[in-house]
């Protein structure tokens, strides 16, 4: 039951695991970090949902005016502030949070991101609404996230129960057709859809508000 009704349990007690595992495929990373920056500015603001040791917020800071990254786990965050400290970075702010949280401005944002989140996140359509309300008219939301509708229907089963058994935190089996919908439905609308990575065979989804 622990981690159906307290997900940050379950990120607080990997923290230190998931900290020390390497990005699976560099090489696409590094071709995804270069695509997104063709999109930013000097003067983006962004938002980074669940950015965990804040791996995306470090990497895209240097050329943006500020980022905020949010996490539910502490643990996580806790490794973000130090790592943000040894890379000399003073222009991001973490807090341990979720989106709904008030102090997160509408139209506030010029980029809003969440890798392997949307999976997580109890109900997509609301997630989606408040993503399309911090960003500012024209803003960009990009979203990368295991479509796990997509794989095996035992892996599918397997995720369910544990879920539901609170093993782990529940998982949404989404498929990237039920995405792009969701995004069409919060009145997003799609300007890139990219697998940069044939390891994890996943699309990262461009958005315009
Ligand atoms: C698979 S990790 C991805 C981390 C990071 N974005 C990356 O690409 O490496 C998922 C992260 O989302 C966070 N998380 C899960 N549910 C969340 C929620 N509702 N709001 C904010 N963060 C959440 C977890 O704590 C964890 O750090």
């Amino acid at each position: 039951m622990l981690f159906k009704k307290h997900p940050e349990k379950f990120w607080n007690l990997i923290a230190s695991k998931y900290a020390a595992s390497p990005i699976a495929d560099r090489a696409a990373y590094e071709t995804k970090l270069e695509k997104i920056k063709g999109y930013l500015s000097t003067d983006t603001r962004m938002l980074d949902i669940g950015c965990a040791t804040g791996t995306q917020c470090c990497d895209l800071s240097p050329v943006i005016a500020h980022a905020t990254g949010i996490d539910i786990s502490g643990k996580l965050l806790a490794i973000a502030e130090q790592r943000k400290g040894e890379r000399g970075l003073d222009n991001i702010e973490y807090m341990n949070t979720t989106v709904f949280d008030s102090r997160l401005k509408p139209e506030s944002f010029d980029l809003v991101t969440s890798f392997y989140v949307v999976h997580f996140v109890p109900n997509i359509d609301e997630f989606f609404a408040r993503v399309y309300s911090l960003l500012k008219p024209g803003g960009l939301y990009i979203s990368e996230t295991a479509c796990l509708g997509e794989k095996g229907k035992l892996l599918g089963l397997f995720l369910r129960l544990a879920g539901s058994l609170g093993l782990m935190p529940k998982i949404n089996l989404l498929t990237t057709a039920q995405l792009e919908q969701a995004l069409e439905k919060a009145g997003f609308r799609l300007v890139e859809k990219t697998m940069f990575s044939q390891i994890n065979h996943e699309y990262t989804l461009f958005a315009k508000k």
